[in-house]
């Protein structure tokens, strides 16, 4: 069973082949944490591994005790999981230990998203109910552990068994305090255009944190974070990851002591954020992801991409093949018509494209990001028979039909405001600050809810429509609801993410056979809590390949591929002006789910064959690049990071296809080599290189390796032929698929 508990010393101890997590209820009842770690003997017993009584501020003569959910009050001074405000205005809180009970399996959270199982053997799950007697506070902690994973989750419900109403100030889903601070903290952070970068720093004392204010998880910053020992790579040593299932505010911090131990901490942002706790009622709090790896972060990322692609997304999505997009956004951005549009779809077609998305502009009077927002029927003049009817004429030429709405928005210049103004989130006595010329609807009210429930599922049940772009382009700048009392306001921003998750809900119960694509101005709000819903995301406006490398080498540390939506546009490219060869944009956006955003029409004979080309190059290995194992290889955020490698690898290693990328070109280059990892070291591979050419890359490269070679001397990858304009030069990309041979023919290696 991977939860045991041990009466005598009263030790909890979740474990599997990979981890362990050890927690023991101390003498005076307060819920120590012992160790988080690699496995342990299911036998041994640790209870000596704490002091046994916390006895707050004497105690901290000795050494620090680590606390499972720490509370303010107790003598203890780091940062708390758990502030709740009582009655007479007090924090001090003091929960101890009543009971527990394990069961098989994992329970859903309400009105929150989380992971799941699909059968009882896949997780257990251990419920610890903690009581603060004085306040009149229920706290359930919930630690799930995978029978075959290297994750426990953790999330926490309160329950108020008082007469008087509480405050709960801040409600962390995890803490961890671990016993040094020798790490380095690893997080992504960026901005528009540029999510998601690495970025690494060791720890110091006192508190280092990431977090978002802003109403969604933001391009800023993610809601992950890695401690990492200075030597540990992507393929050795030992990190911990922290994700946060949540699109909303958050806080993942880290704090060093004096004693240089470690408390990590992650949950929605306590800042801004309370939540008035009536007698009877309830408060949860969204689930945090814990993982450990001792080789290394990509089997972090192996334990993140697993879980989050096939136990977080769910629907008929999660394990259908992606279709290949058409998206015309920078092909014509608002100016289009519906014959402009068949165009563009024809021609896509005619490419081996397979679902046109009909992205902004398509409704009221939006010929411009001025207007319309929140009316969600056709404008007439450019789809003069509606949306069915452009919808109807696109499934007519052998293609899906998708369509971009940005539900949670309205324009000033909209006729849902005219009837709605109240519905926009703002302090009615002061200024609404307008971004991109658009307000916010206010999600944490259920008529808002509603009524975009109508409208949405209007448009989905008149419409052939088979995927959504649900966009979200600006953040929540004047937090405030009418609908809520003074002391409720702190409760908006989390009433706002409920309400939106509630819509998805809705939406994706009400169409199952529709694919999703969640997006908030590119990557804005990129995280767990959004897959469940929509199980890919527009990774970022930035569709630059060389911009695309760090973004996706760094969005993949915790999230999957089949969760990226990549897309090859046009050069000069929208964002950076830069003009990178058309293989190399593909070889970039295949590590991901593939799309097109430009005007096929506008390519030329060339250009069209090899797009034609690439789209049935990634059919050919679709589930490979959207569902195979990702290994990353040269890290872009390492050395002058210049060059990016990865791989996919299926699951049974018998077929891989390595991307290697260069930014610039360098005279002169001596041989180098590239070392593949995820092989079978026995067998052998037929290697073919694309683009192929009579080149010495190619030469080098193409025919039969062994996997032992591959991965113990690599890939030949320095010696392109700086006269072959077509592998030289900027920006250049090279694909190398590798096909395990039959046992049959391996003698003729
Ligand atoms: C956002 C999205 C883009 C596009 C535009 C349309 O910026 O990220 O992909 O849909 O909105 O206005």
């Amino acid at each position: 069973m991977p939860i045991s508990y041990d009466d005598t010393s009263r030790t909890f101890h979740l474990r599997n082949e990979k981890i362990s997590y050890v927690m023991r209820v101390l003498e005076n009842g307060t819920l120590g944490h012992l160790y988080f770690g690699g496995s342990l003997a299911e036998s041994g017993s640790y209870g000596h591994l704490s002091g046994g009584e916390y006895l707050g501020l004497s105690n901290r003569l000795g050494e620090p005790i680590a606390l499972e959910y720490p509370t303010p009050g107790i003598g203890d001074f780091r940062v708390p999981g758990l502030i709740v405000e009582q009655p007479d205005g007090s924090t001090a809180l003091d929960p101890r230990f009543v009971s527990h009970r394990v069961f098989g399996g994992k329970s859903a959270i309400p009105g929150l998203p989380s992971t799941y199982v699909q059968g009882y053997e896949e997780a257990e799950t251990l419920e610890i109910l903690l009581v603060d007697t004085p306040a009149n506070l229920e706290i359930r902690v919930f630690f799930a552990i995978y029978a075959d994973r290297p994750v426990v989750t953790r999330s926490v419900r309160f329950r108020n068994v008082g007469s008087d109403a509480v405050q709960i100030r801040c409600a962390m889903s995890a803490t961890l305090d671990l016993p040094d601070s020798d790490w380095e903290m690893l997080h992504l952070s960026g901005a528009w255009a540029r999510e998601r970068h690495v970025r690494t720093r060791r720890l110091e004392a006192g508190s280092q944190a990431i977090g978002s204010l802003r109403g969604a998880s933001g391009h800023q910053h993610n809601p992950f974070l890695i401690l990492k020992r200075a030597q540990t790579t992507e393929e050795s040593g030992e990190a911990y990851g922290l994700s946060l299932v949540y699109s909303g505010n958050f806080l993942a911090e880290v704090e060093v002591d004096e004693f240089e131990t470690t408390r990590l901490r992650i949950g929605i942002n306590p800042e801004g954020f309370s939540w008035q706790l009536d007698p009877s009622a309830e408060f949860c709090t969204p689930e945090a992801v814990l993982t450990y790896s001792e080789s290394g972060i990509g089997t972090l990322s192996d334990a993140y991409h697993s879980l989050y692609r096939d136990r977080l997304a769910r629907g008929v999505w999660r394990d259908a093949p992606r279709p290949i997009v058409i998206n015309n956004w920078e092909a014509t951005y608002f100016d289009f018509d519906d014959a402009r549009l068949v165009e563009i779809a024809t021609a896509a077609r005619d490419l081996g494209v397979e679902m046109f998305v009909l992205d902004d502009g398509w409704f009221g009077q939006r010929d411009s990001d001025a207007t319309s927002l929140g009316d969600w029927t056709a404008n007439k003049a450019k789809l003069p028979s509606g949306v069915e009817g452009v919808a109807r004429r696109i499934e007519a030429l052998g293609l899906r039909f998708g369509i971009w709405i940005e539900p949670e928005m309205v324009s000033q210049r909209s006729q849902l405001f005219a009837d709605h103004a109240d519905w926009a989130v703002g302090v009615p006595s002061r200024p609404h600050t307008e971004g991109r010329n658009q307000l916010v609807l206010d999600m944490s009210r259920r008529e808002v809810v509603d009524h975009l429930f109508g409208v949405l599922s209007d448009l989905l049940g008149r419409a052939p429509i088979s995927y959504v772009k649900w966009d979200m382009n600006r953040n929540i700048t004047e937090p405030f609801s009418p609908s809520l009392p003074a002391r409720r306001q702190g409760e908006f921003f989390h009433r706002y993410i409920l309400g939106t998750y509630d819509l998805y809900e809705r939406l994706t119960r009400a169409f199952p056979q529709v694919l999703f694509e969640s997006c908030a101005g590119g990557g804005g709000r990129f995280d767990p809590g959004l897959l469940p819903f929509a199980p890919q995301a527009w990774t970022s406006d930035d569709t630059d390949a060389v911009e695309r490398l760090k973004i996706q080498w760094g969005t993949s540390l915790c999230y999957p591929v089949s969760s990226m939506a990549a897309h090859v546009s046009a050069v000069p490219n929208h964002q950076t002006g830069r003009t990178t060869p058309l293989a190399t944009r593909a070889a970039v956006a295949f590590f991901g789910v593939l799309g097109y955003e430009l005007d096929p029409g506008a390519l030329n004979d060339e250009e069209r064959k090899a797009v034609a080309d690439q789209i049935s190059y990634y059919k050919a290995r679709r589930e490979l690049f959207q569902r195979g194992r990702l290994v990353r290889l040269r890290s872009p955020f390492e050395g002058d990071g210049n060059e990016t490698a990865w791989m996919t690898v299926s699951d049974d290693s018998r077929r891989a296809v390595v991307g290697h990328y260069r930014v610039l070109n360098r005279p002169h280059r001596g041989p180098a080599r590239l070392r593949l990892r995820g092989l079978d070291a026995k067998a052998t591979y037929r290697v073919s290189v694309w683009p192929t050419g009579d080149d010495r890359v190619s030469k080098a490269n193409t025919g039969i390796r062994g996997g032992d070679e591959l991965m113990r001397i690599g890939l030949l990858i320095a010696s392109d032929d700086p006269l072959d304009s077509r592998l030289a030069g900027d920006f250049t990309a090279r694909l190398f698929d590798l096909v395990a041979e039959e046992p049959a023919s391996q003698s003729s290696r």
